[in-house]
């Protein structure tokens, strides 16, 4: 199985045999990106169009394998930026037409979650999957990934990627500030600053996300100081806000497990690669009696391997696979499997 996945900056061509994974090849947009703050749309669609071939030439070689050995291709149709997926979709359109092979077009998030197997080996199902991002933050219930997949909640304003992004920038760090702010944080206190932890009142919905408020409050207490002309204490705001953002995520995650009777838990995302969130996952699970899968980091972001992965369980389970005019949608519900 042949995968594309372009719905962010991210262009990803993965091979996968079975649940073996063959070739992983990744050209990240992401430095034309950096002195913006986030992703450009435009800027993403234009780098998908340069990498997307020379991508397929490395996975294929990489793979060991010509696209004529391929037997199926899948690509992600949505959701994500309209004009990102257009090109990964436009690729395995031409692709699969060119080689005379069924196409599968696949939703990012359950690809997200079918990208577990790929290490850890078949699906525990039901699971619930957190997944968290530069573009999403969801919990979903996956009763059986082929078949149906649920919404839980979601985040109502900012993805959890993003906030880390935009207080990266408010504290003088890099883009994505992910990896700078867990980095930061190894040498802050999580206790020194208790920044607010979104949606957690008795009345707020269970499963639903915000982060907007936390990066609002990391932004007053950091004008504070600068105001009062003292240092901010980059270590400690990092640290205090990482630990909010984990916080809320794990016991969300952990309440959906409890609420639904389902004990196992899958995280995946770009944000899925941070330390502490890794770190405070294991402990709130082992606590709670629930099986913990993550992926490697490098699974976690973005890549083909995962849509690939997608792919090969619709074969399995006998799908049918797409028209060769299925449309990309920015906001293709999680529902909706494959079309
Ligand atoms: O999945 P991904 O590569 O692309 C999408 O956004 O779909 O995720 C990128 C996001 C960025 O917001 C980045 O800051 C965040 O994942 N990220 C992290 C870490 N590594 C990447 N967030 C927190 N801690 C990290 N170690
Ligand atoms: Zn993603």
């Amino acid at each position: 199985m042949l995968g594309f996945e372009t719905s962010c900056d991210e262009t990803g061509v993965g091979i996968v045999r079975g649940r073996t994974l063959l070739a992983d090849a990744v050209a990240s947009s992401v430095e034309q990106h950096a002195r913006f703050g986030g992703v450009v749309p435009e800027v993403a669609s234009r780098a998908h169009l340069q990498a997307m071939v020379p991508t397929v030439h490395r996975a294929c070689a990489t793979a060991g394998v010509r696209p004529t050995d391929v037997d199926a291709i899948a690509v992600t149709s949505g959701p994500g930026l309209s004009g990102a997926l257009l090109v990964g979709v436009a690729a395995a359109k031409a692709y699969a037409l060119a080689l005379g092979k069924p196409l599968y077009g696949v939703n990012h998030l359950a690809a997200h979650v079918a990208v577990d197997t790929l290490e850890h080996g078949p699906l525990p199902e039901p699971c619930v999957a957190l997944l968290v991002s530069g573009g999403h933050s969801s919990l979903l219930l996956v009763p059986d990934l082929a078949e149906e997949v649920r919404p839980l909640g979601a985040t109502i304003d900012d993805a959890a990627g993003e906030a880390f992004d935009k207080v990266a920038r408010l504290l003088g760090l890099p883009f994505p500030g992910g990896p700078p702010i867990d980095r930061a944080a190894r040498d802050g206190d999580p206790t020194a600053v208790h920044f607010p932890r979104g949606l957690t009142g008795p009345r707020d919905p269970a499963y639903d996300f915000s982060f907007s408020g936390l990066k609002t409050a990391v932004a007053r207490w950091v004008e504070a100081r600068q105001r009062a002309g003292e240092a901010v204490p980059v270590a400690d705001v990092a640290a205090s806000f990482q630990d909010a953002v984990v916080d809320v995520l794990t016991a969300k995650a952990v309440r959906a497990c409890r609420d639904t009777g389902v004990d196992s838990l899958l995280i995946g995302g770009g944000v899925a690669a941070n330390s502490r969130l890794r770190a405070v996952a294991a402990a709130r699970c082992e606590a709670a009696g629930i099986r913990l899968r993550v992926p490697r980091p490098g699974l976690c972001t973005d890549n083909g391997a995962m849509v690939a992965a997608l792919g090969v369980r619709l074969v399995a389970a006998g799908k049918p696979p797409s028209t060769l005019d299925i449309p990309v949608d920015s906001a293709l519900p999680v529902e909706t499997i494959s079309r």
